[in-house]
């Protein structure tokens, strides 16, 4: 945690560096002052632990469950997942990222060995099947866990809709967990079935990524019809954070009008975070089995806008 963090933590809720030290004291049962804080800011004193915890954390003492979500397909959820987990615990958070859909592409992106995990039966599927429990198949890799998937959670997607609770069961596992993170992210399928379900149910917050396109953006609402749903029957609280416009090419006209679009039309309903742009530093990045957020340049689109990103959403909870 270093001074410039602080000083654009304070400033951003608009405390002055007094206020700021009478807020910490008042949650922390310390006795810092203005001059403390100015210390800290300038980098004069490092920024003590309980401050920088606190600063992470807030006062949850439970992880945000965030679901990156669109029923369309290719339109940059597991890439969402995968490099806001790691923009997160690049800020020093404990991150958890859950691999729901069977194509298992945040469990590869990752650099999950998802062969050995697979031997061992460490999969999610065994974990909705009650056969193992989540802290059985997480894995620590890169600096953030994972609780990998594999392709037999397809099956498994259609013999639990003769089991009880069959959408509820990733809330119920990852209640087990969730003391031990600070976000939790899980990657969803391109389709509404029981698996996109049972994040819904099990999340706090979702996250809409969608590729500023004409025949991308109409399956928005359709998602926001569905939240509706699953808020009146199964999750009252599920805040949606907004939605994600990815892959944006600004330099072309029919990107650049379909984000007016659908800005005017969320305008007063749904944020719309700032476009990340399309870079081919992406699948680069995939291919070389590295994270874009944490090995492209620090100029990069990609990198600026997942850091961004965490950052903007990172004190909402
Ligand atoms: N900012 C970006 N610039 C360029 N390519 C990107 C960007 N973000 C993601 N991609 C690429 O777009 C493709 C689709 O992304 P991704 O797999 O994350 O979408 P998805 O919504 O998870 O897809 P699916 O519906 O199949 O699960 C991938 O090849 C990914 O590498
Ligand atoms: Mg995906």
């Amino acid at each position: 945690m270093d001074g410039e963090l602080l000083k654009a933590y304070r400033r951003k809720r608009g405390l002055s560096q007094d206020g700021f030290a009478e807020m910490l004291n008042a949650k922390l049962g310390r006795a810092y002052d203005k001059a403390k804080v100015s210390r800290w800011e300038n980098a004069k004193e490092p920024v003590p632990d309980p401050v920088a915890d606190f600063m992470r954390r807030g006062t949850r003492t439970r992880a945000r469950i965030i679901a990156t979500a669109n029923q369309k397909g290719g339109q940059t959820k597991s890439s969402t997942a995968l490099n806001l987990a790691h923009a997160f615990a690049m800020m020093g958070k404990r991150v958890l990222l859950v691999d729901a859909d069977p194509q298992a592409s945040v469990t590869l992106a990752a650099g999950v060995d998802l062969e050995s995990c697979m031997a061992n039966g460490n999969v999610l599927g065994a974990v909705l099947d009650e056969k193992k429990s989540l802290r059985d198949i997480i894995v620590s890799v890169n600096g953030i866990d994972v609780a990998p998937t594999d392709i037999t959670l397809a099956e498994f997607e259609v013999s639990v809709l003769s089991k009880p609770g069959p959408e509820k069961r990733l809330a119920r596992a990852l209640s087990d967990v969730r003391q031990d993170y600070d976000e939790i992210i899980i990657d969803t399928p391109p389709h509404l079935g029981v698996l996109t379900r049972n994040a819904l149910v099990a999340a706090t917050d979702i996250l809409i990524p969608v590729v500023p396109a004409p025949l991308d953006v109409p399956g928005v609402p359709l998602l926001l019809r569905t939240i509706e749903q699953i808020r009146i029957y199964e999750n009252p609280d599920l805040n949606v954070l907004g939605i994600l416009p990815n892959r944006f090419e600004a330099n072309t006209s029919v990107q650049q009008a379909t984000l007016q679009q659908l800005l005017a039309t969320y305008a007063d309903s749904v944020r719309v975070f700032e476009p990340i742009r399309k870079t081919t530093a992406m699948d680069q990045a995939v291919y070389n089995g590295v994270i874009a957020v944490r090995a492209l340049p620090k100029d990069n689109p990609v990198v600026i806008g997942y850091l961004r990103l965490a950052e903007e959403i990172s004190h909402e909870a």
